[in-house]
């Protein structure tokens, strides 16, 4: 485990550190530092396809990598950082094509974790950073998590993330209209972001329309252990034969995923959950859907928990 000293060296030096977030852990380089963004795609196994988000310690930082900062930016900044929400604008030449998958758009974040936020401010650059773990796995939410995922990383410890799924992730493109678009379902709600934007001539478009973030794969999240949704229901006993009956596959032992009623618990636990799990002696977990689930506050953790699974009943 490192101190704030050791992981500015490594950073500076051109090397890769894990870093905690309220969200997950991410897997952090300098963006002044081309091989080592080049070591996160390489270490993380992920398509080069897939843009990284810039982190950030203060608005005015954010604003040194952007083309524009209109009002509709510094609005949602200034209510949502630091805090669990990306916002993809338009970026300047400060940022390389490497970070963003040649996409003339930078995703930017100021992170909610004072040891993070202490990190960017000693440096005096920002960190870009996926989460830290392997492409299309369950991501960390504690220390021990990216140590078992990315052995090979050294890890600035900042305890267990308080949030536990990834950012809200927004894009805003300015034309001839203002187009606000949802990306990425987080614990920052959709509603929330059009409530912060009511007073503004903006044209909002919810992710549903197709054009998703890239990298927003349909298999992602995934544990160790095959994840079956249970949307109908279905009597534990009879698990095994509805997935031989629809799948052919045979599972015998089945683990139940379960998790806090409260949508701000569940998103905490979910990922810690679905690694315990993994480590049971079944052959797979399987998680109940409720009626309550299909509330706003659920979308992001429903979210991640679908794509995170392999078999649907
Ligand atoms: O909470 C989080 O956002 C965490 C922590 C570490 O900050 N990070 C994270 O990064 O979830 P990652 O790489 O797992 O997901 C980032 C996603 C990409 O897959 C991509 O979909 C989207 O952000 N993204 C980044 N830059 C983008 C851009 N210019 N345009 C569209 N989408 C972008
Ligand atoms: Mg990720």
């Amino acid at each position: 485990m490192l101190t704030e000293d050791q992981a500015a060296l490594l950073l500076e030096q051109s090397d890769v550190v894990a870093i905690p977030t309220e969200t997950v852990y991410g897997l952090a380089a300098r963006i002044d530092r081309p091989e080592a963004i080049e070591k996160i795609f390489r270490i993380k196994e992920r398509p080069s396809f897939d843009p990284l988000i810039v982190h950030v310690s203060s608005i005015e930082q954010a604003k040194l990598y952007a083309n524009e900062w209109t009002e509709i930016h510094q609005k949602l900044a200034s209510q949502f950082w630091p805090g669990p929400l990306t916002l993809v604008v338009s970026k300047n030449d400060k940022v390389s094509t490497v970070i963003t998958s040649g996409l003339d758009s930078v995703g930017l974040r100021y992170p909610q974790h004072l040891l993070t936020l202490s990190l960017i401010n000693k440096i005096g650059v920002p960190l870009a950073a996926p989460s830290a773990n392997k492409f299309g796995k369950t991501s960390p939410t504690t220390a021990q998590h990216v140590k078992e995922s990315l052995p090979e990383v050294e890890i600035l410890d900042g305890g267990d993330c308080k949030v536990g799924i990834e950012s809200t992730i927004v894009s805003i493109q300015n034309g001839s209209s203002v187009k606000v678009q949802l990306l990425r379902p987080g614990m920052i709600q959709w509603t929330q972001i059009k409530e912060a934007l009511s007073g503004f001539q903006v044209e909002f478009i919810d992710s549903n329309k197709k054009i998703m973030a890239p990298g927003n794969l349909e298999d992602h999240y995934m544990p160790e252990l095959p994840l079956v949704l249970v949307e109908t229901q279905v009597a534990k006993s009879e698990l095994k034969f509805k997935i031989k009956e629809i799948y052919k596959k045979e599972f015998n032992n089945f683990v139940e995923l379960i998790l806090s009623k409260e949508a701000v618990i569940a998103a905490r636990e979910l990922y810690a959950q679905l690694r315990k799990l993994s480590q049971s002696q079944s052959d797979a977990i399987y998680f109940q859907v409720e009626e309550y689930m299909k509330n706003e506050d659920w979308l992001p953790i429903m979210d991640r928990i679908t794509k995170a699974s392999t078999f649907k009943i």
